[in-house]
């Protein structure tokens, strides 16, 4: 009989797997990061990223995933049933990043559809201030609905509950397996595209230009160790319960690798693409690109229009190209971020797939409306920033201690080795996962705290107040509903 909630094949895992950590970090964070932590020179603390904290970091979430074929919430009980309420606190932040994440997927909706007739007008930057997103500085704009915006996140919710309310494999499984590598394609004709500009040399030049000088500089470590686990989605608990999935064939650390190596390349790939675009508006404009460079919203709905608008008669191809691209990448990391609350409920709720999903997407839907308004690109700029560099950070401390450590992560060793036709692990890896790793994450948490001291204002507090009280208080009621299924408290496990 076919399995609900299985895969139907290894592939559509790694495809899924893909999905979820391609997404807009790869897009309109990461090019940026690499320019402004020593071009060519960041690849060193960048690789060094991959191999001390995303390989060893994957596998151990992969493992532990399968090990318990359950949700992350369950995982945690199993370990030991006292610390549940520690299981909701992961799921509920990341519904949060959920909630904001189907913002920037909105106004990416925005775009798409303006691209076919380039219906930003002579001005995008104007246009996206005063038409698109009106913001304001301060939490004064909470009144100020933005009706367009709402509609394209609805849209983006209805998206959302359209793939995850089916069976795993024919929602999230089919359409993985198809706009996953829709989504590589679109890109390399973008890029390739791109290196034909005239000017495109100009800007790699400035790209690459390595500034070794910057490897002395501990920010550099902390911006290369940040865009590897936000980009990879790690410690979101999605490869956790997108494992937990997984058939009892498959290979799990050569899944690993294969994910994280796609995942570079995919924005190394993107990088290219947009120095070239750079280059050539640099060369039009004759600008030179520090003053154009910038990431995120500006880049994506700014300077890109802009170029699209001296481009010709070609943007009117390449410009829904691009926003779809971007829709896609950030469609399928939202589905593997709301898959981890959804599965914990169905799971303690014993509900169906589709009633969980209904309920989270009404509710994730009407919540992500006060990013509908004029505040709305400052809540997200306060709960992003809080959220990745405090709550998942501590939450993958906290993982690495009760996996690595209560868990006892040898006991997956044997296993994992025995199904790998690649790496074999060794006490390299425990050594990473349980000291290295932790040891790291505690220094980075640490730097952010200060930073957030340093530069934090009374209503960005207020912000992080009503952010953390959400979080308890929600974490608190999940954990205190009475469970509807019987096997909530058992500890079967399926490795011993
Ligand atoms: N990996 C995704 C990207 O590169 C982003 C991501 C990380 C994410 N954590 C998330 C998306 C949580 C939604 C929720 O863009």
């Amino acid at each position: 009989m076919k399995n609900n909630n299985e895969w139907g094949s290894n592939l559509a895992f790694i495809l899924a797997m893909i999905g979820s950590a391609v997404g807009l970090g790869n897009i309109w964070r990461y090019p940026y990061v690499l320019y402004s932590n020593g071009g060519g020179a960041f690849y060193i603390p960048y690789i060094i990223a991959i191999l001390v904290l995303a390989i060893p970091f994957t596998i151990l979430e992969y493992g532990v995933g399968y090990n318990f074929k359950s949700s992350f919430t369950k995982a945690i009980i199993k370990i030991n049933p006292k610390l549940e309420y520690f299981g909701w606190i992961l799921p509920v932040a990341v519904f949060i990043m959920t909630i904001y994440y189907s913002t920037i997927i909105g106004w990416d909706g925005i775009y798409f559809f303006l691209s076919f007739f380039k219906g930003w007008g002579a001005n995008p930057n104007a246009f996206l201030t005063n038409t698109v997103l009106h913001p304001t500085d301060s939490l004064g704009g909470i009144f100020h609905f933005l009706p367009f915006v709402a509609i394209s996140m609805l849209v983006g919710w209805f998206i959302i509950w359209l793939v995850s309310h089916k069976n795993l494999d024919d929602g999230l499984g089919k359409v993985c397996k198809i706009f996953v590598p829709i989504l590589f394609i679109t890109m390399i004709i973008i890029v390739l595209f791109s290196l034909t500009l005239p000017g495109a040399i100009i800007g790699l030049k400035e790209l690459f230009e390595p500034d070794l000088s910057l490897l002395w500089d501990f920010n550099i470590w902390l911006a290369a160790f940040g865009q590897i686990f936000f980009s990879l989605s790690l410690g979101i608990g999605a490869g956790f319960t997108y494992a937990s999935y997984t058939k009892k064939d498959i290979d799990l650390i050569t899944s690993g690798l294969y994910v994280v190596i796609a995942n570079s390349l995919f924005e190394n790939f993107a990088a290219l693409g947009i120095f070239s675009v750079l280059g050539y508006m640099s060369l039009q404009s004759g600008t030179p690109i520090p003053n154009i460079v910038s990431e995120g919203v500006t880049l994506i709905f700014v300077i890109y229009p802009q170029v699209f608008n001296i481009l010709g008669v070609i943007s009117l191809i390449l410009a829904p190209l691009f926003f779809f691209t971007v829709y896609v990448a950030g469609i399928t990391s939202m589905l593997s971020a709301f898959e981890v609350l959804s599965i914990s409920i169905q799971n303690k709720f014993n509900m169906s797939r589709k009633k969980a999903t209904t309920i989270l997407v009404i509710v994730g839907a009407l919540t992500s409306m006060i990013y509908a308004t004029s505040c709305g690109e400052y809540i997200l700029t306060i709960t992003d920033s809080f959220i990745n560099n405090f709550v998942i950070i501590l939450c993958v401390i906290i993982e690495c201690i009760l996996f690595a450590w209560v868990f006892k992560a040898e006991r997956l060793i044997n296993f994992l080795n025995s199904k790998s036709q690649s790496l074999k692990l060794g006490k390299w890896w425990l050594i990473l996962i349980k000291y290295i790793i932790p040891i790291l994450l505690c220094i980075i948490w640490i730097g952010g705290i200060n930073k957030l001291i340093a530069t934090a204002t009374n209503e960005y507090l207020l912000v992080i107040a009503i952010l953390v009280a959400i979080l308890l208080i929600c974490s608190l009621i999940f954990t205190l509903l009475k469970p509807k299924s019987e096997n909530w408290f058992k500890t079967e496990e399926r490795i011993k």
